[in-house]
């Protein structure tokens, strides 16, 4: 990821409709007692410091080294939380956790259902995995209804966040591919944010 973009995200996801939205997507797992949390993609560390916070030791992994440097600055007095650079590819050789989550990660990768597998390996028996992406729903029409419960500082986060999905989001078939295993949707942020959990037996 380019230096701009780098810091346009880590802008967008300062934002408090970004963080709360996603604290309501790592609520939709059992907090963690001391249990283990992957996130993948980890951009500025948002979901991690999440995990962290409900009592996971929370591991993220980015391949942009500028990312982890901010993630590790944005972490500091986090005990339980800890961030690498690393790529999504061949991440089941090496990482392992209770819950593994990817924010936003599925829509940048050239294959987003082999990433999902990807992700899904990585998981322990009785782990959970958690997908957070934006829906069809994140262009800047929807975004102008859903802004007006925004406080005004952080609306233009939201409407550039809009505009660059425009409209385009994943798939929902790609999810297919964890067959027979079935995920549950819920729709975040007015439907502008679909979090999905898949849970291993
Ligand atoms: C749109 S940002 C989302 C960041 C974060 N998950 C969030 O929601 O705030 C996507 C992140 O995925 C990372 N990324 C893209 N492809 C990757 C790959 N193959 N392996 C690891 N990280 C990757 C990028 O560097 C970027 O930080």
């Amino acid at each position: 990821m380019r230096s701009l973009s780098a810091a346009f995200f880590s802008w967008v996801q300062g934002a408090r409709f970004y963080i709360d939205t996603h604290a309501e997507a790592v609520a939709l797992v059992p907090s963690g007692e001391g249990k283990t949390w992957l996130d993948v993609g980890c951009g500025p560390g948002p979901v991690a410091r999440l995990a962290s916070r409900r009592g996971y030791r929370a591991t993220g992994i980015d391949r942009s080294p500028k990312m982890i440097e901010r993630a590790v600055r944005l972490a500091r007095g986090e005990s339980s939380c800890r961030f690498e650079i690393a790529d999504l590819e061949g991440l089941a050789s090496k990482y392992s956790a209770d819950v593994v989550s990817a924010a936003s990660l599925l829509f940048v990768v050239q294959e987003p259902e082999a990433a999902l597998v990807q992700l899904w390996s990585c998981v322990r028996p009785g782990g959970n995995l958690l997908v957070v992406e934006t829906t069809e729903k994140m262009a800047p029409r929807a975004a102008l209804q859903t802004m007006t419960h925004i406080r005004p500082g952080r609306r233009l986060a939201l409407l550039l966040w809009a505009r660059a999905r425009n409209g385009r989001s994943v798939a929902p078939s790609v999810y297919d591919r964890l067959a027979p295993a079935s995920g549950s949707r819920t729709p975040l942020l007015d439907g502008l944010v679909s979090a999905w959990v898949f849970k291993k037996t």
